[in-house]
């Protein structure tokens, strides 16, 4: 009798507990829903207000957003941390709209900023539509103000970023911005803008230290990755890339003699179709800082511009009078290895260093093969002051003009008829 209701009492005291421990379980795990807080996602409610409460409430508990079936039109929102969970995961099943061009507020620079989000990990099969096309991208040509639309996702201060499989479409300028983060991982990425859409790079890094980017395709109007100052340990691999302007560390010493510095940059294993430059370093006279260490290795160009291209003569401003002016970002350490496929333009491999002695120092080519996409067009190397190991077979053959050993600035124009003009970079 005595140990049956020992039983009985020790039952109960079980089932509390484990009714307890799936509650507790049930609200960490829980998931904010955008509906929840009054979010519609039919396409046309602005659902700002219900999005940043949920995200509020996301941050300070469980930091687990989710955007449900629907259209979500958000205007720009920053998301603030740092947030209480130690991991913070959007979920991104339905698609979240910017609202169209006349709808926006002035003088805003980004759509949807995260800022100081430690371990924020954002996903799903949803897309961000930016809708870069209800005037940003028309407009701005004629106004020469492109460079001023606003960025789709912007990552500030963030440390231990992951973006998985997530999809951004038509962003009004570039798609992504990683800034002054530690460890990203972004893989499967799926970013998409027409081939004529104007300055809107795919992924934009800077100061930034590790970054992996792995699979996934990008194709829009610009660079569909661009590495800038501030960066160090950047691998990219297996990354489709085209339409656009391939991947670019640079433009590097912009905006009279920034000190810029990137090392460590690893892009292996990418196609490029179609594009304009496929691998690429771009520096701008006057620049100081350096760009060192960086390995393209195994990738594939099909019908791209200018495949293979290495250019410290970048010069936004004014391209016709591009000088040889000191001060340079130093080039140092970079390696062109088993990069096979087609050129649609003469120069399929453009190596343009300063004359100034010491600015591009140990460049390899090896196992290159670039032929013309069309059997009428020839192939050629251009190459100027450097002194790169060639490791046989490369393909159109590069024969460089010598290093110099002048150390003052030169101040001449550089000779516009082999920057190519003709296409804008
Ligand atoms: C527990 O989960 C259910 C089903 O997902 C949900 O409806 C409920 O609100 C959750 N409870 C708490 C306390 O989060
Ligand atoms: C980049 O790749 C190299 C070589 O595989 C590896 O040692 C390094 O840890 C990688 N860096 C990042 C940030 O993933
Ligand atoms: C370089 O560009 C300038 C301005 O567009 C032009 O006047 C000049 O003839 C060009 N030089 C060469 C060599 O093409
Ligand atoms: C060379 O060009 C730079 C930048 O335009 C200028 O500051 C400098 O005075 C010029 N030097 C000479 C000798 O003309």
């Amino acid at each position: 009798m005595a140990t049956y209701t020992m039983l009985a009492i020790t039952c109960t005291f079980m089932i509390i507990g484990l009714i307890g421990v799936s509650k507790l379980q049930n609200s960490s795990n829980s998931e904010i829903d955008v509906k929840d807080f009054g979010a519609i996602g039919d396409g046309i409610t602005d659902d700002t207000l219900a999005v940043n409460d949920a995200w509020n409430e996301a941050c300070s508990s469980t930091g687990r957003l989710t955007f449900p079936t629907g259209n979500f039109v958000v205007q720009p929102s920053i998301f603030l941390g740092p947030c209480k969970a130690n991991t913070v995961v959007v979920n991104v099943i339905g698609n979240v709209i910017a609202p169209s061009m006349k709808d926006w507020p002035k003088n805003v620079v980004t759509w949807i900023r995260f800022n100081n989000v430690a371990n924020l990990i954002m996903t799903g099969t949803g897309h961000f539509k930016g809708q870069g096309m209800t005037g940003w991208w028309d407009l701005c040509k004629q106004a020469k103000t492109c460079e001023n639309n606003p960025t789709a996702l912007a990552f500030n201060a963030c440390k231990g970023l992951k973006l998985l499989g997530i999809t951004s479409d038509d962003s009004p300028r570039n798609h992504i911005s990683i800034n002054d983060c530690n460890g990203a991982v972004i893989s499967n990425i799926n970013i998409n803008a027409p081939a004529n859409s104007p300055n809107t790079d795919g992924i934009d890094i800077s100061n930034t230290n590790g970054v992996q980017i792995n699979g996934g395709h990008i194709g829009t109007g610009d660079d569909c990755i661009a590495i800038n100052g501030g960066s160090f340990n950047i691998n990219i691999t297996n990354l489709n890339c085209g339409p656009g302007h391939g991947i670019s560390v640079g433009s590097l010493g912009r905006n009279s003699g920034r000190d810029d510095v990137v090392s460590n940059i690893r892009v292996v294993g990418c196609t490029f179709t179609s594009t304009q430059n496929g691998v690429r370093i771009k520096t701008v006279p006057g620049g100081s800082g350096s760009a060192s260490q960086i390995l393209f290795s195994n990738i594939r160009m099909t019908n791209v511009q200018h495949p293979i291209l290495l250019t410290q003569f970048y010069c936004v401003e004014d391209r016709s009078r591009c000088m040889d002016i000191r001060p340079v970002v130093q080039i140092n350490g970079v390696s062109f290895f088993n990069i096979k496929g087609t050129s649609s333009l003469p120069n399929a491999i453009e190596i343009k260093c300063s004359a100034n002695s010491g600015s591009c120092k140990g460049i390899t080519l090896q196992n290159i093969n670039i032929q013309p996409i069309n059997p009428s067009l020839k192939v050629q190397s251009f190459c100027q002051n450097a002194d790169p190991s060639i490791v046989a077979p490369v393909f159109p053959p590069v024969v460089c003009t010598p290093t110099s050993l002048i150390e003052m600035p030169l101040n001449y124009s550089y000779d516009n008829r082999s920057q190519g003009l003709a296409t804008t970079f």
